[in-house]
């Protein structure tokens, strides 16, 4: 296997990590990115294969599991509940609750305040220019998910600052700055939740706050640090990917100059797909292997880790054709920005119902949108989205 050296802190790759996902994948399935000392693939079929293969898991094997340091014990005792960090039978129950929850009825009757809420931010649009990821693709699906969760919509600017300090954890070059703040975060979200919960208890409505408590109720399926987490991860996940995904699909579009034909009800669907495919909001999942199992003829052992690059299997050119390139006419298939097997993403439909009624309103309502200045990607890998959005309106 080959060894690869990339800073995910260096500009040139974090405004354009391609190039060097494209020169991993040409040596072979597997490389060692050596900075973050890991086996990695950027072939859409191992990233796929290993995604669908229950000999691999996102929970370290029992043998590996490292207990955190006292000061970050707040931010993982919230993890120690997420469905994203469990494997079965945990995870089973955990995504079998919210799923009940979380129904495509419930998601569908949400099209109508998206459609409002789009048209909504953008009156609010200041006729000089703005920035878009600030004015329309963040407070869109932070709304949105706290609706449908049923926390007050006045905690929208909370919400976005919890969220954002506690991701932090993820990202390439944290430091202890970023991981205080991250706990801070994390007591201050958790203390939240517990009182609101706790509110809501007596105060029953159609939202998913109201199912997951009378879940909770039923008998011991689902303890109040479950829930309490369980919000937390649908609040956070909720809309982290999403606001990128608009940033990252309105860059394109604006610069492919290619808005204006595909965004028609007969083609949205696909120009969603392109979107989602073509620049994802998440670059970097890892698995754990639990049993000695070959891949593409590279065997891992119970205990390694491998890196899925998904934004790198998205442009495999054995699976994509003409694959730099962004083509909202290509045939519409399953790319990985959702993931895939028994993770892949809870909130696709409603990630791609507000995609698919924002976009069109967003440029069917200003013709003559285009970019002001060259947009410019957020030093935050494994994330992948805009410091900004600047654009003109007219
Ligand atoms: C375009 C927007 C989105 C993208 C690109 C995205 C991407 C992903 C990916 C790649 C995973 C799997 C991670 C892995 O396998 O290790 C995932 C899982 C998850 N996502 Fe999303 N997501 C988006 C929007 C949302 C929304 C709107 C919600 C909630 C309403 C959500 C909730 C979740 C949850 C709860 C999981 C964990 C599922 C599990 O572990 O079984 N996501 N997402």
């Amino acid at each position: 296997m080959i060894h690869l050296t990339q800073s995910p802190t260096e500009d040139a790759f974090v405004q354009n990590p391609y190039p060097f996902y494209d020169r991993a994948r040409r040596e072979g399935p597997f490389f060692r990115w050596t900075d973050y000392d890991l086996p990695c693939t950027a072939s859409a079929a191992a990233v796929n294969a290993i995604l669908r293969d229950r000999r691999f898991g996102r929970e370290a094997p029992s043998e590996h599991a490292v207990v955190p340091p006292e000061r970050l014990a707040p931010f993982y005792a919230v993890e120690a509940h997420s469905m994203l960090e469990l494997e079965p039978p945990r995870h089973t129950r955990l995504r079998s609750i919210v799923l009940r929850a979380f129904t495509s009825r419930r998601i569908a009757a949400l099209a109508p305040e998206i459609e409002a809420l789009s048209h909504g931010l953008i009156d609010q649009l200041p006729p000089a220019g703005a920035d878009l990821l600030k004015t329309f693709a963040q407070p869109l699906p932070v709304i949105i998910i706290a609706r449908l969760l049923g926390v007050p919509e006045s905690m929208a600017p909370d919400l976005l600052r919890w969220s954002n300090a506690m991701v932090k954890m993820y990202m390439a070059g944290r430091t202890r700055a970023m991981e205080d703040e991250a706990v801070a975060a994390t007591r201050d979200f958790v203390a939240f939740m517990r009182g609101y919960v706790d509110a809501r208890r007596d105060d029953p409505r159609d939202d998913l706050i109201t199912h997951l408590i009378q879940a909770e109720m039923d008998g011991d399926r689902l303890s109040i640090d479950e829930l309490i987490t369980t919000c937390i991860l649908l609040l956070n996940a909720g809309h982290e990917a999403t606001v990128h995904t608009i940033g990252n699909g309105v860059k394109t579009l604006l610069e492919t100059d290619a808005a204006r034909n595909c965004l028609d009800p007969e083609r949205i669907d696909a120009t969603v797909e392109e979107i989602l495919r073509f620049d994802p909001p998440l670059h970097l999942f890892t698995r754990w292997a639990y049993d000695e199992v070959e891949v593409m003829g590279h065997t891992f052992h119970r205990g390694d880790q491998v890196g899925l690059l998904l934004g790198a299997a998205n442009r495999d050119p054995d699976a994509w054709e003409d694959p730099f390139r962004f083509d909202p006419s290509r045939p519409t298939r399953a790319n990985l920005s959702f993931g895939a097997g028994i993770h892949f993403c809870v909130g696709a439909p409603l990630a791609r119902l507000e995609l698919k009624i924002a976009l069109p309103i967003l440029f069917a309502r200003l013709p003559n949108l285009s970019l002001a200045g060259r947009p410019r990607y957020a030093n935050v890998y494994h994330f992948h989205g805009l410091e900004a959005l600047n654009v003109q309106l007219g």
